[in-house]
């Protein structure tokens, strides 16, 4: 059993590439040095809203539980919830230590739990724990969508 944490954030304002490639750039040589894989999902701001973050990490309790803490304290985002947390028979992203996608409001349509990402909307469907499916998500948007956004 591996366990699991997805939580959902606001962008600090003006969050740009050279921020997303800092994250990833940590997280890629953080994360293998203490057993975390995950996937990591950035979306666009739309009209001058600032972008969401929805990230998975995978690992040992511990170690998902002391990066989320330091994840939590980065003032690059804000407004985060764990929307789904517990334990799975393995890894879905056991070769990313972060994979990143990019989703774009044309990209999301395609997941109606999911389209209005970043919208207060969502913000008070997660808070009243209504965001269900949230890494059967993650992996069905992993393995349709195009990679070409790939960071
Ligand atoms: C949305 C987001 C996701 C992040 N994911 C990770 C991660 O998976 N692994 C990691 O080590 N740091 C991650 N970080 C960075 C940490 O929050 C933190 O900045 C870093 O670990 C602190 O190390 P530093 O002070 O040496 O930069 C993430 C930051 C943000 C804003």
């Amino acid at each position: 059993m591996v366990n699991y944490l997805v939580y959902v954030s606001q962008a600090r304002k003006g969050l740009g590439t050279a921020d997303l490639e800092a994250i990833l750039s940590k997280s890629r040589s953080y994360n293998p040095l203490h057993g975390i894989s995950g996937m990591l999902l950035f979306a666009d701001g739309r009209d001058g809203r600032r972008g969401s973050f929805m990230q998975l990490l995978e690992g040992d309790r511990d170690v998902v539980e002391n990066l989320r803490a330091t994840i939590f304290a980065d003032p690059r985002h804000h407004s985060k919830i764990v929307i789904e947390q517990g334990e799975k028979p393995g890894r879905d992203f056991a070769d990313w230590s972060m994979a990143f996608q990019n989703a774009t409001s044309e990209s999301l349509a395609g997941y109606p739990a999911f389209a209005d990402l970043g919208s207060e909307h969502f913000y008070v469907r997660c808070q009243a724990g209504e965001a269900h499916r949230s890494l059967e998500f993650l992996k069905d948007f992993w393995a349709a969508e195009p990679r070409e956004n790939v960071l």
